[in-house]
């Protein structure tokens, strides 16, 4: 028996309901194999936890994540906590704390969903944007002076190093190099930014050298929304900055049809730490509770998970489940369906108990 040791973080808004429905398809897929199981604990860290102690989580949190295979995480935010408190008190700690270095985002358009982008379906966007995640514009460097004063002065200093772009860029021609198109874009902005973004381009020119069979191109981020949005099928895996990509991959969401399907894994590529797993989506307050979430983001993310683990068999098993679903028109409203969470959970499950 292979076992796994996972902390559930589901956290805020729809959070424990897409949670929840992806504990219940990774039970599933413990039933259909067998040989396989996974151990979740679940940590009430999150916006009701703040309400009670001040704090998103205790302070030895990163602590009691160490010894977990994987972090399996819902999403925060909530109406009456600022963001920026809910952000920087759970999420990025996690991310930074455990240098989590490479957010991975797949992108494509599934069987039975339809891309805003007129002519383009299932193939002709396949994309995976990697994410620099640990510096760069959410650094966290700055502050305020002279606060509430007409003179006052913000400032939030972009922090770029060698060693953190030339990880992220390695990593990022590393997984072009195993895509079928082997094929890199490089996203900068190095016309207005001529220091850090003049160096990520140095960098990215070095770094390849190290990877004679990847193809690569450069593109500035403005240029960049043009081209996934006129040109779809020229990009396979895209690297940007921690800003650019964060913008770039709502872009990708949108384009394949709903935030809802958009799954996300912030990797430490060096497994010195658990990698966390998350859909790109938020708290969605204007459905919390609902019951009408789309649980797809989640379950793609617990592909993600899978994969890192090791468990190939398993992540293709729920990912064709998951295509079998959508391509049968089980579908929540997001993505134009009439089902809820729990239909499209239900059809997911019998589809991984089916496949053979
Ligand atoms: P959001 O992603 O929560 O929602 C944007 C829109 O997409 C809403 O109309 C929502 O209903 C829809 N949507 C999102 N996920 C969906 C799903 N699974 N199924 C169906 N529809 C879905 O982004 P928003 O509204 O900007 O932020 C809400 C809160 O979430 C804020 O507090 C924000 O800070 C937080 N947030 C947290 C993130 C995280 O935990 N990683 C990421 C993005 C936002
Ligand atoms: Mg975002």
């Amino acid at each position: 028996m292979r076992e796994y040791s996972i902390a559930a973080i589901p956290a805020d808004g729809i959070g424990p309901e897409v949670i929840a429905a992806g504990i219940r398809v990774l039970e599933a897929l413990e039933t259909r194999l067998g040989d396989v199981k996974f151990n979740f604990k679940s940590f009430d860290w999150g916006s009701n936890y703040y309400k009670k102690h001040g704090v998103m989580m205790p302070a030895d949190g990163l602590k009691q994540l160490k010894p977990f295979d994987a972090i399996y995480f819902g999403a925060v935010g909530a109406p009456d906590v600022p963001d920026h408190i809910t952000l920087w008190g759970l999420r990025l700690p996690i991310c930074q704390g455990f240098d989590q270095y490479a957010n991975v985002r797949p992108t494509k358009i599934l069987p039975g969903i339809k891309s805003p982008l007129r002519d383009v379906g299932p193939g002709d966007l396949d994309w995976v944007i990697v994410r620099e995640n640990s510096e760069g514009e959410y650094a966290g460097n700055g502050g305020r002076v002279h606060r509430g004063l007409p003179e006052e002065v913000a400032t939030e200093t972009s922090v770029f190093t060698r060693v953190g772009c030339e990880r992220v860029l390695r990593f990022a021609f590393r997984l072009a190099q195993s895509r079928p198109r082997k094929h890199l874009t490089v996203s900068t902005k190095s016309n207005a930014q001529r220091h850090a973004m003049v160096m990520w381009d140095e960098i990215a020119e070095q770094v390849s050298k190290e990877f004679p069979d990847v193809t690569w191109d450069k593109t500035l981020v403005d240029a960049m929304t043009v081209r996934m949005t006129l040109n779809p099928k020229s990009l396979d895996t895209i690297v940007a900055s921690n800003l650019q990509a964060d913008i770039l991959s709502d872009l990708a969401g949108a384009l394949a049809g709903s935030l809802g399907v958009a799954p996300t894994a912030n990797i430490d590529p060096e497994r010195r730490y658990p990698s966390m797993f998350e859909p790109i989506h938020g708290s969605a307050f204007d459905i919390t509770g609902k019951g009408i979430a789309n649980p797809v983001a989640s379950f793609w993310t617990a592909v993600q998970m899978l994969d890192h683990l090791g468990e190939q068999d398993g992540a293709a098993r729920i990912m064709r489940a998951v295509e079998k679903v959508t391509g049968a028109g089980v579908l929540t409203p997001d993505v134009g369906g009439k089902n809820n969470t729990k239909d499209v959970t239900d059809a997911v499950i019998d589809a991984i108990h089916s496949s053979n």
